[in-house]
């Protein structure tokens, strides 16, 4: 059905998510047709700006974050002379005025027929709450409202459960968007699409046919000038406690019945329930942790233990993945930005070709999810030739770029259309926030426990050679991106 147009209130306006992602994610929304005529966004900060100030802000960065060839000068321009801004301090009660001038409190909840009214937070964690009490307290919050929590949702889980308290006070846990823009990504959806929309895979996704699963987000930035943030936090908080467990349940999720709001995340929850926790007397052989060799002076702080890199092998509980390892690792700074999933088959039951000369190796899938989407599934092949049998590993190459010639749109143009929508499906359920806190927890206290000291890596490596030991403790070794 047609979208009514609504008002999509930013909260951390001029901040660094709302420039780089949203405001360029709403543009592209834009300029497709698909916010109606008539939806507000209106951004909210300390900036001290009015409407003409903020837009003149905006027109001098979307060009930076919106690729030449997709912006377009008309709508562009058309989109910017749209916003609005209001300066707004949310400690400051009276500063509220600004924002009720441009959107009338409703009497109450009742009104069945308002606009939408999404709510977005993108700011520091500990306003969730305020601002939400904020909201209802200056009577913004009609039947239709709905709010967005930007990650992260706490730094451990009773940080975590003070958040979900303070803004399930005020709404209701269907209203609240919880990001994790990993599931926004158009090749994590994918997954979902090649598991379960295709009758040859499922049958080998266990442990009778797979030896273990790797799952790699490498990036090549650094921190930069997220430092004040990062160095509270790490790669176990930043990436894994979200995204990288986000993927592993994706993988390692029994088949929902439906795709709809509560059936895929009921699905998630039971995989996350089932990791085997992680204990002090463990986490020394089952953790890695690294930091680039120029991260301390970069954030300053030149006593900083903060990990950049984090490896892990996990376990799952279950029929399905018992003694299957998921070995899961990330990190800044690495030689290249790569994510991908491997699933590495077991060998053939017997070796029908003993006397061969050339390489077997078991099959091993590999799921690219980013920068070059696609697929590989690696076989072995008998090389031409008259002699005797030389084997030698091919692939079936799927590169999605050279298959669809669509635009891959940015995870988060999906995300805000489906709040918009009011469609919760890719969006974290309170329950599931806090069981992966529940997981996290002890690894970050057995590191703390441990006195864990980071093993410095050259920036543009492949990180710690702690990160090695580990898998190869298991007779083991990471995918390396060589293809045959
Ligand atoms: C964010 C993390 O959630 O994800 C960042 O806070 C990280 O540290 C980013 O760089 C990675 O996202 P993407 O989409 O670039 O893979």
């Amino acid at each position: 059905p047609a979208l009514a147009p609504c008002d999509i209130v930013v909260f951390g306006g001029t901040g660094d998510l709302t420039v780089r992602k949203l405001l360029p994610a709403l543009y592209q929304r834009y300029r497709d047709g698909q916010l109606p005529e008539g939806t507000r966004v209106i951004a909210c900060s300390r900036a001290g700006l009015d409407d003409a100030g903020y837009r003149d802000k905006i027109r001098g960065e979307l060009p930076r974050f919106v690729p030449n060839a997709e912006l377009d000068q008309a709508s562009a321009e058309a989109f910017i002379e749209g916003l609005e801004h209001v300066s707004l301090d949310v400690q400051d009660d009276h500063s509220w005025a600004g924002l009720t001038a441009k959107l009338p409190p409703v009497a109450g909840r009742e009104h069945g027929n308002d606009r939408v009214r999404v709510f977005y937070l993108a700011c520091a964690p500990s306003l969730f709450g305020p601002i939400s009490a904020g909201l209802e307290g200056h009577g913004l919050i009609n039947a239709r409202s709905r709010v967005v929590l930007e990650k992260p949702i706490g730094r451990d889980l009773a940080s975590a459960l003070a958040i979900n308290d303070a803004v399930g006070a005020v709404f209701d846990e269907s209203q609240i968007f919880r990001i994790d823009h990993y599931l926004g990504k158009e090749s994590v959806q994918n997954l979902l699409v090649t598991r379960f929309a295709n009758a040859v895979l499922e049958p080998l996704w266990n442990g009778r046919a797979i030896d273990h699963v790797q799952i790699t987000v490498a990036e090549a930035i650094g921190v930069g000038a997220r430092a004040g943030y990062y160095d509270t936090s790490g790669a176990l908080r930043d990436m894994v406690q979200n995204h990288l467990l986000q993927l592993l349940c994706l993988v390692a999720m029994e088949p929902p019945t439906q795709v709809d709001r509560d059936s895929v995340r009921d699905e998630k929850l039971k995989v996350l329930k089932a990791l085997r926790p992680i204990t002090a007397a463990d986490a020394a052989e089952v953790t890695a942790t690294g930091q680039y060799a120029t991260y301390a002076e970069e954030c300053e702080r030149p006593d900083s233990t903060t990990e950049t890199f984090v490896a892990l092998k996990v376990e799952i509980e279950n029929w399905r993945w018992a003694g299957v390892p998921f070995y899961l690792r990330t990190g800044k700074c690495l030689d290249a930005r790569t994510s991908e999933i491997v699933i590495q088959f077991r060998p053939v039951p017997h070796p029908m070709f003993p006397d061969a000369e050339g390489t077997t190796e078991p099959n091993r899938l590999v799921i690219t999810l980013q920068p070059d989407e696609g697929m590989q599934l690696h076989l072995i092949a008998k090389e031409p030739g008259p002699g005797g049998i030389r084997l030698r590993p091919v692939s079936l190459d799927l590169n999605y770029a050279a298959t669809f010639s669509s635009r891959t749109p940015e995870a988060y143009e999906r995300l805000l259309m489906d709040v918009v929508r009011g469609n919760p499906t890719l969006f974290m359920r309170r329950d599931e926030v806090e069981a992966a806190w529940a997981w996290t927890e002890p690894i970050l206290a057995a590191w703390e426990e441990a006195g864990r000291q980071p093993e410095t890596y050259p920036a543009g490596t492949s990180g710690p050679t702690a990160a090695t030991t580990l898998i190869e403790r298991d007779g083991r070794t990471w995918h390396t991106r060589s293809v045959s």
